[in-house]
């Protein structure tokens, strides 16, 4: 992992001590300092021996709803044993320094609303909720049982994490907003995604289009690399607390 900064470009620090529209798009790649696992690097442990993509289906659950919640269950225990890192910190005080600062993710995990960032919008929903698989509605609590998944306490269906899936639709509201957010956006930040995953990998392509500056922070390149403005090549716990502090001079 590369420890020191790069330099933050000027022009960069400029456009956003300016800013009135700020817009970040973030994935598993902002929560690896806080020791989640990413989606496409190695998994640990039990579950190293499972391919993620084919355990986030409604498939998956169908064959085997009891190894998909219990996959969950497992990464549930991961985030509450996690802290945010100075990366979810930084994005908080960014949102301090910004009029209409959006803070798009595509993270389950939660720790952007943990570190104190208010505008969040979770493009594919929160591993700490779960929704009837047969009623699609969202429930807030359930009868305990040894017999899992757990029921749901309307219609005795079996009960799913209210995550997006692969195959399934993004939240509509949430995804329009995050549009909004980045046609309107002067200054766009892809951090820790592998821009792989769509619509989310549209967003920054989007603020382009319409005239952003879009920064992308990630130690590897993507497929997002070769169109934006400005790439910093380093974790984002690392890169965004310089951004941030060479910025607007603040005390985090
Ligand atoms: P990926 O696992 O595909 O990508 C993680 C990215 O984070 C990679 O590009 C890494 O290089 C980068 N990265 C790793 N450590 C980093 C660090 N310290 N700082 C910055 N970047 C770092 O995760 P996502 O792009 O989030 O969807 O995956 C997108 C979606 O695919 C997920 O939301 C999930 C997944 O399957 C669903 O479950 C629907």
């Amino acid at each position: 992992m590369i420890s020191e900064a790069p330099a933050i470009p000027g022009e960069l620090i400029a456009r956003l001590r300016t800013a009135h529209r700020v817009a970040v798009l973030t994935g598993a790649g902002i929560s690896a300092e806080s020791g989640v696992p990413t989606f496409r690097e190695a998994q640990t442990g039990l579950w190293a021996r499972y391919n993620p993509e084919e355990l986030a289906t409604s498939e998956a659950f169908q064959r085997n709803p009891r190894l998909v919640w219990e996959w969950y269950a497992w990464r549930q225990e991961r985030v509450r044993q996690a802290e945010p890192n100075p990366g979810h910190d930084a994005l908080t005080a960014m949102e301090r320094q910004i009029a209409k600062f959006t803070l798009i993710t595509q993270n389950v995990d939660g720790l952007h609303r943990r570190a104190g960032s208010h505008q969040v919008l979770e493009l594919h929903g929160n591993l700490f909720r779960a929704k009837c698989f047969t009623e699609d509605r969202t429930v807030e609590g359930w009868p305990e049982s040894d017999d899992l998944p757990p029921r749901c306490p309307h219609c005795g269906g079996l009960l799913r994490p209210n995550v997006v899936w692969f195959g399934e639709m993004l939240p509509a509201n949430t995804l329009r907003a995050a549009e909004q957010a980045a046609v309107n956006a002067e200054v766009f930040f892809s951090i820790g995604t592998s821009s792989l995953v769509y619509p989310a990998a549209d967003l920054p392509i989007a603020g382009l289009r319409a005239g952003a500056m879009v920064v992308e922070i990630n130690p590897q390149p993507t497929p997002l690399s070769p169109y934006v403005t400005f790439s910093l090549n380093g974790a984002a716990g690392v890169i965004l607390p310089a951004l941030v502090a060479q910025t607007w001079d603040v005390e985090r």
